[in-house]
Parts: C-alpha cells; structure tokens; sequence
C-alpha cells in the first residue's frame, strides 16, 4: 500500500486545517491518512502528569484524534483515516516518521505559543528536518486560484521542489508558475563595478527556461508561467502567494551552508505566505 501522508494533530484549529488539506491531498493523490498525536508527559523532564489510561494529556489526544478523524472523514470519505497517540517529544516524534510518510502535514500553530506567533516551534522544526515533504497549513485556507507557485533558483537543491509543483498542477489540473527573484549583489567597497541589468535579467531568464523544461517536457498537460522578478525572493514569493493555491519551495538554496536545515527564504516564507506552504527536499 503507498505510504499515508501524516498529519500532527494537537487539537487547534490549525491542526484541524491541516487534516482537511491532507485529506484533499490524500484524495489525489490515493493514499491513506495517519492522524497523529504526540504526548508530551516528559516536558522539562518533569513528568507533568502521570501517564495511564485516563490521564488529562491523554485524554486530550483522543478527543484531538476523534475531532480530526471526523473532520477527514466527513470531508474525504473515500480516503482510509487512521489515528494513533505516540508518547515523546512532538517535533522529534513527527519528523523521525518521515522516513514511514508519502509527506507531513501541519498547523501553522497550535495550542501553545505566544499570542503574536505565526509558527509554532513544532512545526517550524518538522519543516527543517524531516526528510519527505512537509506542508504547513493556516486555518482559513482554501484552493480557489488554479495555480501551484514554486519558487526556483540555479541551486540543484529546488528541484525536488519544481517535480512536487509539477506533480500537484498535475493532480489538481491546474498550472505552475515558477517564480525566480534576483538582486544585483551588493559591493560597498566597490561602487565602480556595473552591470548591463537588461542582459543579466535576459539570462536570468533563459537559465530559468532551461531549469524547468525537463518537466515541461513530461509534463505537457501542464501549463507553465515563468517570472524572473527583479527583487529579494521573500517579497516575490510572499506576492505571488497571494494568487495561489500552494506555494512550494525547497528547504535550502545555492547561498546555504551546510548545516543549515533551512534557508532564510524558506523560513521566511512559512512566516509571511498567504496560503499553504510546502517545503520539499531532497530525499536522503
Ligand atoms: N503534540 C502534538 N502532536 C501532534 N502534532 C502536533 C503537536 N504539537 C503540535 N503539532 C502540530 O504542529 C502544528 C504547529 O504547532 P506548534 O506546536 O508548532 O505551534 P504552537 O503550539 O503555536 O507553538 P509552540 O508549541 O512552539 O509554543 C500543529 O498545528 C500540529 O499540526
Ligand atoms: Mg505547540
């Protein structure tokens, strides 16, 4: 059987976004669901309560997994759903199922944080680290555009990327358009260095068309838009994502050093996006 896709499910209304959206996707996709719920009793290496049947943190996951079990099946009742309570640490228990997962689904937030956070720790860590796609959900969201968003560069790092927009355009019946941002470099000491902006932005675009014309040509059944943009990536995505029904990215890009599990345009983008956010790299 394909692999479910996950959805970490704490009982916040973003949770129960994110179950609706996996729902969907599994739908298209074909395969199960797996609702998810972590239980913490270890936070702090205190035990706050004592686990057992009938403790209050358990008590709250089941009706957490019942809440989110209903909302799927009543949205996607062809798609199995199954639930299960994991006890650990929440961000590690739901990246190290990766490995186990088609991808990852989650809320933007959930139940903690303070009241100005746009993405809880847990899912920003799930998105850094777990190595099948993960997509972050905001309550609130819904497909009304017809067009996936990826976000591409020179790096060999945004092609998983580019074959996750191109397979989504393909399951929606909708198009992709690709969106590459650039900026002249920034030499303060060398203020005489020019550049011919017209010609660079003429092979910006060119390298962009090479970029994606292997799944141009698997995919003829999906129209492509290409927009090389004169500006920093994070405005450009942001924008774009306001006529789009996902916004897709890789984790990291050409300017990350290798211990970073997410680059700064990815990070920023699960901030500022206005609609889901997949973060897409490649499998380890
Ligand atoms: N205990 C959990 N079990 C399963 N999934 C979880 C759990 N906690 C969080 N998630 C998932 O992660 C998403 C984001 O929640 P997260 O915990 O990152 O945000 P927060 O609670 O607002 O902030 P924080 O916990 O960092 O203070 C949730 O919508 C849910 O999908
Ligand atoms: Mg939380």
């Amino acid at each position: 059987m394909a692999d479910p896709i996950i959805v970490g499910t704490d009982g916040s209304a973003a949770a129960t976004a994110a179950t609706e959206w996996a729902a969907d996707d599994a739908a298209r996709k074909g395969c199960p669901l797996r609702l998810v719920s972590v239980v913490d009793h270890w936070a702090y290496g205190i035990p706050k309560f004592p686990a057992g049947a009938g403790d209050p943190l358990t008590v709250h996951a089941e009706r957490a997994l019942a809440a989110a079990e209903a909302a799927a099946r009543g949205r996607r009742p062809e798609v199995p759903v199954s639930a299960e309570i994991v006890e650990g640490i929440p961000a590690k228990i739901l990246r190290d199922k990766a490995g186990e997962a088609a991808e990852i689904v989650v809320g933007s937030r959930g139940l903690g944080g303070f009241a100005g956070v746009v993405v809880g720790s847990v899912s920003t860590h799930v998105a850094g680290h777990a190595s099948c796609p993960v997509v972050v959900v905001r309550p609130g969201w819904r497909d009304a555009h017809g067009e996936i968003v990826v976000g591409v560069d020179y790096s060999p790092e945004c092609e998983p990327a580019i074959a996750y927009a191109f397979e989504q355009a393909r399951l929606r019946g909708c198009g992709v358009r690709a969106v590459y941002a650039w900026q002249l470099p920034v030499h303060t000491l060398a203020p005489e260095i020019s550049y011919d902006v017209e010609e660079l932005h003429e092979t910006q675009r060119r390298a962009v068309s090479e970029k994606l014309a292997p799944w141009r040509r698997d995919e003829p059944g999906v129209p492509v838009r290409e927009e090389v943009v004169f500006g920093h990536p994070v405005e450009a995505l942001t924008e774009a994502s306001e006529r789009a029904d996902l916004l897709v990215v890789g984790s990291h890009g050409r300017g990350a050093l290798g211990s970073v599990m997410l680059g700064s345009v990815s990070r920023a983008v699960l901030h500022h996006a206005h609609c889901p956010v997949a973060v897409v790299r490649p499998r380890r």
